[in-house]
C-alpha cells in the first residue's frame, strides 16, 4: 500500500493487507497516508534480517533500505540475490562497531528506522568463544544506540523515528516443565555467554528510553525456523544431515523443550511492532508450539521420509544419535505472545508442520545453497561441537 505523492488515492499491495488488517477503524485514515519510511537492517545478510529485508522490500515497495551486515560466516549476500537490482536496496558490508561508518550512513541516507538484527546468535559458539559475543551483541548494540541517538537529537528528536532490537526469548533463563510462560515481566536470569550479551543489549536499549526518551522498541523471541537458516541450527542441521545420510546429534535425552516460531510469523510481528508499538515497551513473540527436541527430530524424520525422494538412509530416524549434553542446557523455554496479541493484534498464521513442510521444501528446492555452506570451516567447528 502507498501513498502516490499527489493525491489521498491509496494503492493496495495485496501484502500489505497484513498492516489494515491490524488497524481499528479509527487508525485507518493515518495509515492510508503512510509516509514511506527509511530503515537501517542491520545484519540484514542473516537468517532473520534476510526473511526480514524480503518482507520489507514486498511489502513496502516505496522505502528505502538499507543494508549493513559485516558478512561474517553467517552472513551471506546470497541471501538476498533475489533482491538485486531493486532500486531502493542498498547493501553495505560493514561492521555495527564501527562508528564512523554508521554516523555516515544515517546522515548520508537520511534513516528513520533501525531494525538491529546483527548479532552473533549461536549459543554453541558463545561456549567456545564469547569475545566475539560480547564485541558485538553489546559493544555494537552500544555503538549504534550512541550513533542512532545523536543523529536522532540533531534531526529534532522526531517523535516517528524508531530504533527496534531484536532479542531473544534466552535472555529470560530456563523454565521447569510445570512454569507459566515468560511473560514481558519475568526477571532476566541469562545462562549462556549468547543470551547473557543479549540481556546486556536490552538493558542498554531500555536504558536509552528511560534517560534519553529515544524512541527505543524491543521484542524478545522464542526459536525462529525457515529458509535461509545456517545449517549449525536444530532444524536446518537435521535437514541437512537426513539428505546426506550423516548422525543426527541430539543433545543429552532430548527432552529440552522450546517454542517455535515460523520466520515470516517473526518478520510480521516486527513490522507490526515498528508501525504500531509504543516506544519504550518490550514485546514478546512466540509461536504457541512448545515441542521436545526430541519429538521435533522425529517429526522431521518423518516428513523428509515423505517428501524427500531417494534418502540415503531410511526411514531417517535410524540417524538419531544421542550426544553429550551441551553445558548449562536450558531445559525449557516458552512465550506468552498476550501483549502483542491483545495490543496489537498479531498472532501467529503458520503451525508447526505447515511450517516445517514449507522449510523442507525451500531446503529441497536449494541444494547450492546450502551446500555451499558447508565448508571447512563449518566442518572444523561442527567436529568441535560433536566430537
Ligand atoms: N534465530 C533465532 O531463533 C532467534 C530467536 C530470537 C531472536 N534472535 C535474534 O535475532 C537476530 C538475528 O538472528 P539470526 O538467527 O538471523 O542470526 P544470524 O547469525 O543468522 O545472522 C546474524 C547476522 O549478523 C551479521 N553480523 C554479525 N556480527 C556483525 C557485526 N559486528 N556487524 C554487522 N553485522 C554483523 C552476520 O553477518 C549475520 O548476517 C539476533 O539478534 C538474534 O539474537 C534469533
Amino acid at each position: 500500500m502507498f501513498w502516490n505523492g499527489k493525491t489521498t488515492e491509496v494503492s493496495i499491495n495485496p501484502d500489505a493487507k497484513l498492516f489494515l488488517m491490524h488497524m481499528s477503524d479509527a487508525q485507518q485514515p493515518s495509515i492510508q497516508l503512510r509516509q514511506p519510511r527509511r530503515i537501517l537492517v542491520t545484519g540484514g545478510a542473516g537468517f532473520i534480517g534476510s526473511n526480514f529485508v524480503h518482507h520489507w522490500c514486498r511489502t513496502y515497495p516505496r522505502d528505502r533500505v538499507v543494508v549493513l551486515d559485516a558478512l561474517t560466516y553467517a552472513g551471506n549476500r546470497q541471501n538476498l540475490s533475489d533482491l538485486e537490482g531493486v532500486a531502493n536496496l542498498r547493501f553495505v558490508q560493514g561492521d555495527i562497531c564501527d562508528r564512523e561508518l554508521v554516523d555516515r550512513l544515517l546522515r548520508e541516507e537520511a534513516l528513520d528506522t533501525i531494525a538491529h538484527f546483527a548479532a552473533e546468535s549461536h549459543v554453541d559458539r558463545s561456549i567456545l568463544g564469547p569475545g566475539a559475543f560480547i564485541q558485538t551483541n553489546v559493544v555494537g548494540t552500544f555503538t549504534l544506540l550512541e550513533s542512532f541517538r545523536q543523529y536522532w537529537v540533531a534531526e529534532g528528536s522526531p517523535d516517528s523515528y524508531r530504533f527496534l532490537h531484536v532479542s531473544t526469548d534466552e535472555v529470560f533463563g530456563s523454565l521447569a516443565a510445570e512454569d507459566p510462560a515468560f511473560t514481558e515481566t519475568t526477571p532476566y536470569a541469562p545462562n549462556s555467554p549468547y543470551s547473557a550479551s543479549k540481556a546486556g543489549s536490552d538493558h542498554l536499549v531500555r536504558a536509552y528510553f528511560h534517560t534519553y526518551g529515544m524512541p527505543t522498541l524491543i521484542t524478545n523471541c522464542s526459536n525462529n525456523y525457515g529458509p535461509y537458516h545456517y545449517p549449525e541450527k536444530l532444524i536446518p542441521l537435521m535437514i541437512i544431515n537426513i539428505l546426506l545420510g550423516k548422525p543426527l546429534p541430539v543433545y543429552g535425552d532430548g527432552q529440552n523443550i522450546r517454542d517455535w516460531l515460523f520466520v515470516e510469523d517473526h518478520c510480521s510481528a516486527l513490522d507490526v511492532v515498528i508501525h504500531r508499538g509504543q516506544p519504550g515497551e518490550t514485546y514478546n513473540v512466540g509461536g504457541n508450539n512448545e515441542v521436545k527436541n526430541i519429538d521435533l527430530v522425529y517429526r522431521l524424520c518423518q516428513l523428509m521420509d515423505e517428501l524427500a525422494p531417494d534418502l540415503p538412509v531410511q526411514p531417517a530416524e535410524n540417524l538419531i544419535t544421542f550426544v553429550k549434553d551441551r553445558p548449562g542446557h536450558d531445559r525449557r523455554y516458552a512465550i506468552d505472545s498476550t501483549r502483542l496479541k491483545n495490543e496489537l493484534g498479531w498472532v501467529p498464521k503458520t503451525s508447526l508442520d505447515e511450517g516445517l513442510r514449507k522449510t523442507i521444501e525451500w531446503y529441497l528446492a536449494h541444494p547450492s545453497w546450502w551446500r555451499s555452506l558447508l565448508s571447512q570451516e563449518y566442518q572444523a567447528y561442527y567436529e568441535k561441537v560433536y566430537a
